[in-house]
């Protein structure tokens, strides 16, 4: 089985645990862009966002330079934004068809996990198992992980 991890991440959270299971599985990383991108404040971020549950954006996302064709398993890394996925991922899973992978999910957030998971299991074609929700302290610049390590290295041993 070829595995590719695909995440979107505004600070660095997603990416260091992307960095970390890719670091364990030594397999192949895509980030996602979006064309344009957010503000580099952060509160303006979480303003103009807000209505992400509903309106269920899909904004343009950079062309990824990847064959998907080559890979079976899928590990997809997400922050929660207003309790659902990222419009960048939201426009990944919108855009290319999974189906026939093994889609296997992180989330990371500060507790409210909201319909993450669920969002992802209905806009993808993919088989979605063994996901993990990642927290961290609400402080965004702390990056301090509250999920324990044990947690984490547990699901990567399980999904590799
Ligand atoms: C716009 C925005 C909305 C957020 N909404 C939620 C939320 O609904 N639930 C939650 O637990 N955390 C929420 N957070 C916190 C992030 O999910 C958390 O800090 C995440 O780990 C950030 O990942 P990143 O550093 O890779 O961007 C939000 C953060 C932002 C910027």
């Amino acid at each position: 089985m070829k595995t590719l991890i695909v995440y979107y991440g505004y600070g660095n959270h997603t990416r260091m645990i992307a960095n970390m299971i890719k670091e364990e599985l030594g397999c192949d990383i895509l980030e996602i862009k979006p064309k344009i991108p957010y503000s580099a404040d952060y509160q303006t971020v979480v303003d103009e966002t807000e209505d992400n549950l509903e309106t269920r954006e899909t904004p343009e996302i950079e062309d990824i330079n990847i064959d998907l064709g080559n890979y079976d398993k899928i590990i997809l890394g997400t922050p929660v934004w207003w309790y659902t996925i990222t419009p960048p991922i939201r426009t990944f899973l919108t855009t290319y068809d999974l189906s026939g992978k093994i889609v296997i999910p992180f989330a990371t957030n500060a507790g409210w996990l909201g319909s993450t998971f669920e969002e992802i299991k209905e806009l993808c074609k993919g088989k979605v198992e063994n996901e993990l929700s990642i927290k961290f302290t609400t402080e965004h610049s702390e990056n301090k992980l509250l999920t324990s390590n044990k947690e984490i290295t547990d699901w990567i041993n399980k999904i590799k």
